[in-house]
């Protein structure tokens, strides 16, 4: 299945769906890498691996309507079948929803749809909530508000900082998000919205998704 990556990150999500394809466990294929950031350390393992790349920042006071038709046109060039946001920060515009529509899902690092947006993991700590996690979720036009595909569950230790929770957090991003793309591949996740929220209303149909 050829997947579009999109990161602006370290990513640690990318390297971890790269792992599990070369394992013989997803069945995905990594046509291209896009990010917003130039220094995102996703493109230079791309690049490493001979995944093309392409950087296109998106700068204050640049036009973005021209940047989500550039980023879509660019995407669409790589023909995917799944798009995967793995640590891209930018709000997808309608051009690209509209282009890819129920084929782009995201990975986020809480239990949606708790603790939405940039700060997941200081949000729960915050909270004080006593678990939190992570969820794979079908993009909509919304802000981590689409339809849940998957999630793995988190405890918050009483020492935790953004930055220890988060990290483990991300240990089960890296099996879940890979997991979910492996069964997408193989067409045990169908990616269709309207029976992702049906799943949801009837527990024989939640998705439990296995170790990659
Ligand atoms: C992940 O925690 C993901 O949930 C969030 O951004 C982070 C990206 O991490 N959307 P990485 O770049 O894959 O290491």
């Amino acid at each position: 299945m050829d997947t579009v990556v999109l990161a602006s990150g370290r990513g640690s999500n990318l390297r971890a769906i790269c792992r599990a394809i070369d394992d013989g466990k997803c069945k995905a294929r990594i046509v291209g890498v896009v990010s917003d950031k130039r220094s995102a350390e996703a493109l230079e393992f791309a690049e490493a691996r001979g995944i093309p790349t392409r950087v296109l920042p998106l700068k204050k006071g640049d036009d973005r309507d021209q940047w989500n038709v550039d980023l879509t046109d660019h995407v669409a060039s790589l023909n995917p079948e799944l798009v995967v946001l793995a640590g891209f920060m930018r709000i997808l515009g309608s051009p690209f929803l509209k282009r890819f529509p129920g084929r782009i899902i995201n990975v986020h690092p809480a239990l949606l749809p708790s603790f939405p947006g940039h700060n997941g993991p200081r949000d729960a700590l915050d909270a004080g909530v006593r678990v939190t996690g992570c969820t794979v979720h079908i993009v909509d036009d919304g802000v981590d508000t689409g339809p849940i595909i998957a999630q793995a569950a988190v405890p918050v230790l009483p020492d935790d900082t953004p930055e220890t929770l988060h990290a483990r957090i991300q240990v089960q991003e890296h099996r879940l998000l890979p997991a979910v793309i492996s069964r997408i591949a193989v067409g045990e996740i169908e990616l269709n919205p309207l029976k992702m929220k049906a799943a949801h209303t009837d527990p024989s149909k939640y998705l439990s998704v296995p170790e990659v």
